[in-house]
Parts: structure tokens; C-alpha cells; sequence
């Protein structure tokens, strides 16, 4: 095989032992940003995650009009100007592998009475963005793309119509992006969701100052309102760990037996939990201590252990509290003594690759038994690691690169993922970090 800087090789490890800090969370960290940036007087952000995603939402806001720098202690800080104080970006934003970057963005910027140029990498543009673009029209934005996908053009109204919307899939960034556009309207934009998602831009809006109401309907389905023309007030903010990187060193220690690994102060938002609560059921030996309250999230420190799994069946109304921990809770499953049902991952096909697709083939590659029924993953275990001994596509994907290189930590024979740059998106550190407690990742 031809060395290549990117592609990367894990072999079998011992116990993965020790205390891993996993950086902070990617959703709060580019809220954390746009409302900062939007808002009047300075915010401060301690735990931000330098990831490139979230790196390119702090060059989006630098460019429409907000001040951010790092201090030497590596707290952000966000001087925003107001809604109003926002301005049209003299260069097409350019939003890098990151969905949440460019949906929520798109979605605040179509308020805003100027012309707004996005694209994003070979990923990024193949991602659907009808489903922000057919509620966006309601308010009065225009938008010209080829095909409903980046690169588009946003022009907002000077006056844009507030909207009622349901959504048509469960969404937080289909979600988000209504709400900031909502900021910009006169009167009240309602976002309903039949499926819970994520709620950090609820909980952030609100704890900046915007008029927020959440109501429970008579069909189950729950009622997100802003009232517009919000004024928003600098904040101080502490990110979280990601629950979604720290699901990769919490497998790990799970797949190797004798494992004791701590992951500090890992965000625990019960909208975003499903995964543990599998790992859980499949007899997974991890404790969450020290639970508590961290600026307006819960968070709690994670214990790991080496642990013997078995097959679930994981509800579709499940997926949207871990909809991004599909590909590793697969990496569990193949290891798991059974079989692992999970159902209902249409999403997972316009992520930043097919995960559905790609999981299977990684799979099947590792000599894993997997089958896709519909949009239902399906995973046979035998009760112990797989064979591997192979190379794996991970299609610009950091979460799909992450989860191979973690089921390689086990595999009989090593797995080598074809490129591994993408892992710095959302987890930067994560070779050397989980190294840093026994794992054998390296350079190939
Ligand atoms: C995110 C929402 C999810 C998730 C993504 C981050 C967010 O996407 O997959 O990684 O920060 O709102 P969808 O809302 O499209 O499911």
C-alpha cells in the first residue's frame, strides 16, 4: 500500500485506560457563535470546539459583521452589532463540510434584506437544501441554485412574513433555520415538530433574551414560537463535551475487555442521549456521575468499561436523540453477541455521505453479516470483534472515519480508513487523544 498522509491505521489494542477530555460540542459551539454574533454587547464562550466546521461559521459571522477573537486563555469572544447590524457578505461564505454551518446560516441571512452567497466542499453540495429553501420562500426569500443544493444565492425582504411550519422530517437544523429567520419578522414564526429534536437553539434564543414559547399540541406534537424583531443580549456560555465525539472513546473502552476510560463533563441534554440509552440495554458497563447543571445543559462525567454486548432493537422514534451515532453504535453492534435492529434511518442518506450505505459496505468489508431492509440497518454479532484486515471508504465523512478506526481497536486483523482528515470537522485531537489512553492509531 502507497503511504499517504491521510490515510489512517488502527490495530487491535489492550484495555484503553485513563481520562480523555473530548472537545466541546459542535451544535452549541455554532449557535454559540451566530447568536453571539447577532446579539448586542459581547459574548463570551468558554470549551468552544475549534473544528473546522465551527471554524467556518466564525469566518461567516467575521465576514457579515461581528468581531470574534480568541484570548490567551482560549476563551472566544463575540462582539455583535444586532440583527440589524448585520451586512452582506462582500465574498460567497464558504461553509466547509458543515451542514449545520450553512442550513442555519442560510436560514438567519434570509431575513436579511441582501443578497447572500453560499457553497460549501464535494460533500457539503451534494446535501439537500429544498428542505430549508420551500419554508424560507413562505417568509419571501428568493433563492437561486441549480438544483436545490449549494452553491445558492439568499436574498431576504426588508420586511420578511412570519411563517407556521411543520416539519416534514425530524429536523433541528431544518428547525433552527426557521427560527433564525423568524428573528428578522414581524410577528410570531412557529415551527412544529411531531418528533422531538434537538433543542439547543430553543435553549440558547431563550437564554439570550428572545421571547420563546414551547406548547404542547393536542396531536402530541409540540409548538415552537419567536416573536420577531428580537433584540439579543451578549451572554456568557459554556460549551459542553460532545456527547456525539465522546460516543467514539465510550465505544472503544466498551469493545476492549479490562477497560476503565473517564470522559469529563460530557453534555447530557436528554434530546441527545439515545445513544447511551442503547449501549445501556445492550449491557453496556457505563456510569454517569457527578450529574449536574453547566450553563443551562445538563452534563455529567461518563465511566466506560470493558463490557460483553448483545443485539437490540433500537425504535424508530429513537434515531433523532442519536441521530449522528448510528455508524459507531453499528461498530458496537458488530462486535455485540446478536442481532442489532435499527430502524428507521432515512436521514442517515444525506449526511455527509450515505452513513447507511457506507456502514453496510465498511462492514461487509470487516467481514461483518449486515443486511439494509428499507431504511433499517441490520447488524449480526457473534460476541466478539470481527475479523477487519482490511481498507475502509469514508466519503469525506469524519464520523464514518472515526467509527472504523474505533471497531479496529478490536478487529482481529487491522482496519485502515482511506482518509482520516475529515476526523478534524468535529473531534481535532481525536487520533492522538485516544491513543493517548491505548489505542494504536497511526499514519498509514
Ligand atoms: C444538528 C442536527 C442534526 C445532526 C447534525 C447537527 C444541529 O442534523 O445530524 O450533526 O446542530 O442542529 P439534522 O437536523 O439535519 O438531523
Amino acid at each position: 500500500m502507497t503511504a499517504s498522509p491521510h490515510k489512517l491505521v488502527s490495530r487491535q489494542s489492550g484495555a484503553l485506560k485513563g481520562i480523555l477530555k473530548v472537545p466541546g460540542d459542535k451544535s452549541i459551539s455554532h449557535r454559540a457563535i451566530m447568536l453571539g454574533g447577532i446579539a448586542e454587547g459581547t459574548t463570551v464562550v468558554r470549551g468552544l470546539l475549534e473544528g473546522e466546521d465551527v471554524l467556518r461559521t466564525v469566518e461567516a459571522l467575521r465576514a457579515i459583521g461581528a468581531e470574534i477573537f480568541k484570548d490567551d486563555h482560549g476563551t472566544w469572544h463575540i462582539k455583535g452589532n444586532g440583527l440589524e447590524g448585520l451586512r452582506r457578505p462582500a465574498l460567497t461564505l464558504d461553509m466547509g463540510n458543515s451542514g449545520t454551518a450553512a442550513r442555519l446560516l442560510i436560514g438567519l441571512l434570509s431575513g436579511r434584506p441582501f443578497t447572500s452567497s453560499f457553497t460549501g466542499d464535494e460533500s457539503l453540495r451534494k446535501r439537500p437544501m429544498e428542505r430549508i429553501i420551500t419554508p424560507l420562500m413562505q417568509s419571501g426569500a428568493q433563492f437561486a441554485s441549480e438544483n436545490g443544493r449549494l452553491p445558492l444565492k439568499v436574498t431576504g425582504l426588508s420586511n420578511p412574513r412570519a411563517i407556521k411550519y411543520r416539519l416534514p422530517m425530524p429536523s433541528a437544523q431544518v428547525k433552527s433555520a426557521i427560527l433564525l429567520a423568524g428573528l428578522s419578522c414581524d410577528g410570531v414564526t412557529t415551527v412544529i415538530e411531531s418528533i422531538p429534536t434537538r433543542d439547543h437553539s430553543e435553549n440558547m434564543l431563550r437564554a439570550f433574551g428572545v421571547n420563546i414559547k414551547i406548547e404542547k399540541q393536542a396531536d402530541g406534537a409540540t409548538a415552537i414560537s419567536v416573536k420577531g424583531k428580537a433584540r439579543l443580549n451578549g451572554q456568557m456560555i459554556m460549551v459542553p463535551a460532545d456527547p456525539s465525539s465522546a460516543a467514539f472513546p465510550l465505544v472503544a473502552a466498551l469493545l476492549r475487555p479490562g477497560s476503565h476510560v473517564m470522559l469529563p463533563s460530557v453534555g447530557l441534554n436528554p434530546r441527545r442521549t439515545g445513544l447511551l440509552e442503547t449501549l445501556l440495554e445492550m449491557g453496556a458497563r457505563i456510569s454517569i456521575n457527578n450529574a449536574r447543571e453547566e450553563g443551562g445543559e445538563s452534563v455529567g462525567d461518563l465511566i466506560a468499561e470493558g463490557s460483553e454486548l448483545k443485539g437490540v432493537t433500537v425504535p424508530p422514534e429513537r434515531a433523532p436523540s442519536m441521530i449522528d451515532e448510528y455508524p459507531i453504535l453499528a461498530m458496537a453492534a458488530a462486535c455485540a453477541q446478536g442481532t442489532t435492529r435499527m430502524l428507521g434511518l432515512n436521514e442517515l442518506r444525506v449526511k455527509e455521505s450515505d452513513r447507511l450505505a457506507l456502514v453496510a459496505e465498511g462492514l461487509k468489508r470487516c467481514d461483518v453479516r449486515v443486511e439494509i431492509e428499507g431504511d433499517d440497518l441490520i447488524v449480526h454479532g457473534n460476541g466478539k470483534p470481527p475479523k477487519g484486515g482490511t481498507i475502509v471508504p469514508t466519503a469525506m465523512d469524519h464520523r464514518i472515519a472515526m467509527s472504523f478506526l474505533v471497531l479496529g481497536c478490536a478487529a482481529a486483523d487491522l482496519i485502515m480508513i482511506d482518509d482520516g482528515s475529515f476526523i478534524s470537522t468535529s473531534f481535532p485531537g481525536f487520533v492522538e487523544m485516544i491513543n493517548g489512553v491505548g489505542a494504536r492509531i497511526e499514519t498509514a
